[in-house]
């Protein structure tokens, strides 16, 4: 992670479907500016931010605002529809902007809206979360939840700019603020041991505080995966790494019914990935115990579900990770160092998991 921040300049993303920049604004009147001055932009924006801002689309034309609420229930087809429709009577055209404003939830339901709406129009993200500004604005990633399956149904869709105003990150909740900030530690173990230091320094002496230097940890974690996705645009290989502490997140989330948000149980993924690495002895211990009191201080929570191996494992298996011969999974083998590894789901992996719940489980049950 650099000094630098990101209001000096633009990040430009090599895309095979048009290459595209990550603009700084450091105003909200500046990002006002920007969006009106695009060719005949369609708002999508999070409910609750539009309350929370209401400057930003001052003098937008009630038609052409689609306010929907970030819920997961909407990221479905039924609420790519009613955008759609929203579209439509808004008298979207082939040349017009679809500009989505807000979290992952409302990158994930709009990119797939412009995707297929007249087969295709011109996208711009502003990420209001710091997950989306960190992590989801880039790498062209859709998902939408099929039934009780996250992110089931999807594709790349590139934006054609991502306009990052920090001043959005003002208003997040503590828990929504963690949940970027486990995206951001999982950036900065698959960087190396300088970034995870940085970082975690960062969060020691400051917690999840919303400072001025937010800006350069955002960039840290964009540069980091900048070079990943594009190298590997459509997750043939390398880019699987960024699923590291996904696999255990997801079925983690799964499993609670989101009690436990995304990052969060990302965090909780990063821990369980680095309990398996020492445990199958591809990882120095003095690694796991490093990241595992450092996620203790900051991470741990007390849910009120329960969790045991066998659920888990059961959820694992169904993950859009899992093959016939086992699960994917993503451990270190270093700071810096992940590797993608199959594992079979077996009576080794269940006692490890099992050994992990019962006696290094960042999140305790009730
Ligand atoms: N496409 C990808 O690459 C990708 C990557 C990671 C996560 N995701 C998806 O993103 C979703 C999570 O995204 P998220 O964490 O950004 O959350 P989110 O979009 O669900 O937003 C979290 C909460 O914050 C509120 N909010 C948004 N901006 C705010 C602001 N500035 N001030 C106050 N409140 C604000 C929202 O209304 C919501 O209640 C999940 O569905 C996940 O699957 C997608
Ligand atoms: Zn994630």
């Amino acid at each position: 992670v650099s000094v630098e921040t990101l209001s000096s300049e633009a990040l430009r993303i090599r895309s095979g479907q048009g290459d595209y920049d990550v603009v700084p604004i450091a105003t909200a009147d500046a990002l006002r500016e920007k969006l009106f001055s695009l060719t005949d932009p369609f708002f999508a924006i999070d409910q609750r931010v539009a309350d929370l801002y209401p400057a930003v689309l001052a003098g937008a034309s009630s038609g052409r605002v689609h306010r929907f609420p970030a819920t997961e229930e909407e990221k479905t087809l039924q609420g790519v529809e009613r955008l759609c429709r929203a579209m439509q009577d808004g008298g979207v055209s082939k040349k017009s902007t679809l500009v989505v404003i807000g979290g992952g939830i409302a990158q994930d339901l709009g990119a797939f809206a412009a995707h297929i709406y007249f087969r295709g129009i011109s996208l711009v993200l502003v990420p209001t979360t710091l997950l989306s500004m960190a992590d989801s604005c880039i790498g062209a990633k859709t998902g939408l939840n099929l039934g009780e399956s996250k992110n089931q149904i999807g594709f790349f869709q590139s934006p054609s700019a991502v306009f990052v105003w920090i001043g959005f990150l003002k208003t997040l909740t503590p828990i929504d603020l963690r949940c970027g900030f486990g995206e951001i530690v999982k950036l900065s173990i698959t960087a190396g041991e300088d970034a995870f230091n940085t970082v975690s320094a960062r969060i020691d002496a400051q917690g999840f505080s919303v400072a001025p230097d937010i800006s350069s940890l955002i960039l840290g974690a964009l540069r980091t995966k900048q070079p990943i996705i594009e190298e590997d645009e459509y997750e043939l290989s390398l880019r699987k790494i960024l699923n590291y502490g996904h696999t255990f997140g997801h079925a983690l989330e799964g499993l609670t019914h989101h009690e436990v948000p995304h990052g969060l149980a990302v965090a909780w993924g990063l821990d369980v990935a680095n309990y398996t690495a020492m445990r199958l002895g591809m990882v120095d211990a003095s690694m796991y115990v490093r990241v595992h009191s450092f996620l203790r201080r900051h991470f741990a929570v007390r849910l009120q579900s329960r969790v045991t191996a066998v659920d888990l494992l059961r959820l694992m298996r169904r993950d859009k990770k899992a093959s016939a011969s086992g699960v994917n999974l993503v451990l270190p083998r270093a700071f810096g160092k992940l590797q993608l590894t199959s594992h079979a789901v077996d009576e080794e992996l269940e006692s490890i998991l099992r050994d992990y719940l019962a006696n290094e489980n960042l999140f305790s049950t009730l």
